[in-house]
């Protein structure tokens, strides 16, 4: 498979889970998503992130988002780590963790870097739109713990850019504002969009306060 791109449709496949086969598109729906890849079970870095994803069970709701893990590990070894991860993260594993034994997923969104390991996956993560196309992609090192309020982070900025036609400046958190995407010119549909105003700090440049707060 060949590099996933930003836009690209997300490939959909069927694959066993911790939580019974799961049916990719179908399992999200009209949903947004987030696939994201761990080097394998029982390994500590992944532990800590599964734990922190499940503590974050509501935030992720609230974006309307579905979570889904990948592993190269079989059921019964996810089985036996989903407790584990429960009992030293003091949470409970709220998503499926696909058992993707046979790679499937892995080469499918190519999740396997040979140069970095020819056995397990590299942490690879992306942000799948109600539309099933690709809005993310990022791609950490097995070492690196991931930051998932920084995906949320995104999520919230890709939710807003589609529903108010801004986009979001350097370091933005929620609340602060935004920015109107320049494509955006006609000034009546400004006005229209934005009742709050906006500052012209150049023509390019026009900060607004973020609309939907
Ligand atoms: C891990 O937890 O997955 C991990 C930790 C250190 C080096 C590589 C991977």
């Amino acid at each position: 498979m060949a590099t996933l791109r930003l836009g690209d449709i997300a490939p959909d496949f069927e694959q066993e889970s911790s939580a019974g086969k799961i049916r990719f598109h179908e399992f999200l729906g009209d949903s947004w998503g987030v696939l994201f890849s761990h080097p394998a079970d029982f390994t500590p870095v992944c532990t800590t992130e599964l734990g922190y994803t499940a503590k974050l069970a509501d935030e992720f709701a609230k974006r309307g988002v579905k979570v889904i893990a990948v592993s190269v590990d079989g059921n019964e070894s996810h089985k036996e780590w989903i407790a584990d991860i429960n009992d030293t993260q003091k949470t409970t594993v709220n998503f499926p963790i696909l058992a993707d034994e046979d790679r499937k997923v892995s080469e499918l969104y190519d999740m396997i870097h040979p140069n970095a390991s020819t056995t397990v996956t590299v942490r690879s993560v992306f942000i799948i739109d109600p539309a099933k196309k690709v809005r993310l992609t990022i791609t950490y090192p097995a070492s690196t713990g991931r930051n998932f309020n920084e995906i949320l982070r995104v999520i919230d900025s890709l939710q807003l850019t589609d529903s108010h036609s801004v986009a979001t400046p350097v370091n933005w958190e929620d609340g602060q504002d935004v920015i109107i995407v320049p494509s955006l010119k006609d000034p009546e549909l400004i006005k229209q969009k934005f009742p709050k105003g906006y500052t012209e700090v150049r023509p390019y440049l026009r900060i607004t306060p973020q609309p939907n707060k």
